[in-house]
């Protein structure tokens, strides 16, 4: 097992896998906080209650925790092999689209990095006891974080970031696990570019609305 994940071939193979497992994660996140917009906060905390508590969702969330963390570190290891080997572009050849959103995937990724770590000291690290907060009432938390205009900008300066990175990732994950087709090739990429701004789109929601009309 140690073997497939740190032999070089196989680290882009395991960091696409895990990128497409966090890939998955968002809808379901998205789609809990958005019961965030409710004015009732019993169905939004309920279901974080739930999510906090129930097994199968607990050995996930460690299973989503590592993901993130063998991605941003197989992540970093990658491009600065890539640097070292090619110091002046991440890929060779024509200027193409691919290449363009791929040269800032290590930057866009560190963006979410930065966002992540803010993100967790407003949430998931009081769930964990390490900082102040009632995590059974995530939706004041919530309410009251996105009533400070700096959060909101912050907030959905990341998400749109978060699209930039979804785009190409989607599309590359793909190629990495060799599901390279002459048909669904296409496909793929244009339910990345609907992906990429949904998600994120609907994510901005929620910053917007409590700020701006609660
Ligand atoms: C307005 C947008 C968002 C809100 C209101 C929000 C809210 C929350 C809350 C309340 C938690 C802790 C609750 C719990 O653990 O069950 C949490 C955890 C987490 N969030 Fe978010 N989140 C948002 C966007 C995002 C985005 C865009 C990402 C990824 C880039 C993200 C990644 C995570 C992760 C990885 C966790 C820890 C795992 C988990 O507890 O499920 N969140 N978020």
């Amino acid at each position: 097992m140690s073997k497939i994940l740190f032999s070089s071939i196989s680290k882009k193979f395991v960091m696409a896998l895990a990128g497409l497992f966090l890939i998955t994660f968002l809808p379901v996140h998205l789609g809990i906080n958005l019961l965030l917009l409710k004015s009732d906060p019993r169905p939004f905390n309920t279901a974080a209650h739930f999510m906090a508590t129930f097994p199968v969702v607990r050995i996930i969330e460690i299973v989503l925790i590592a993901a993130i963390v063998i991605h941003i570190a197989w992540g970093i290891f990658l491009q600065i092999q890539n640097w070292i080997a090619r110091p002046v572009g991440y890929v060779s050849g024509s200027k193409s689209e691919t290449s363009f959103f791929s040269r800032f995937m290590i930057w866009t990724g560190a963006t979410i990095f930065i966002f992540l770590i803010l993100h967790f000291f407003n949430f998931y690290f009081v769930k964990l006891g390490l900082v102040k907060g009632n995590p059974e009432d995530f939706y004041s938390m919530a309410h009251s974080l996105f009533s400070i205009p700096q959060y909101d900008f912050i907030y959905l300066f990341c998400f749109a970031v978060l699209g930039f990175h979804l785009y190409h990732a989607f599309s590359s994950a793909f190629q990495t696990l060799g599901l390279n087709h002459r048909i669904w090739t296409p496909v793929v990429k244009v339910v990345a570019l609907i992906y990429s701004i949904v998600i994120p789109l609907s994510f901005a929601t929620i910053p917007i609305i409590l700020w701006l009309f609660r």
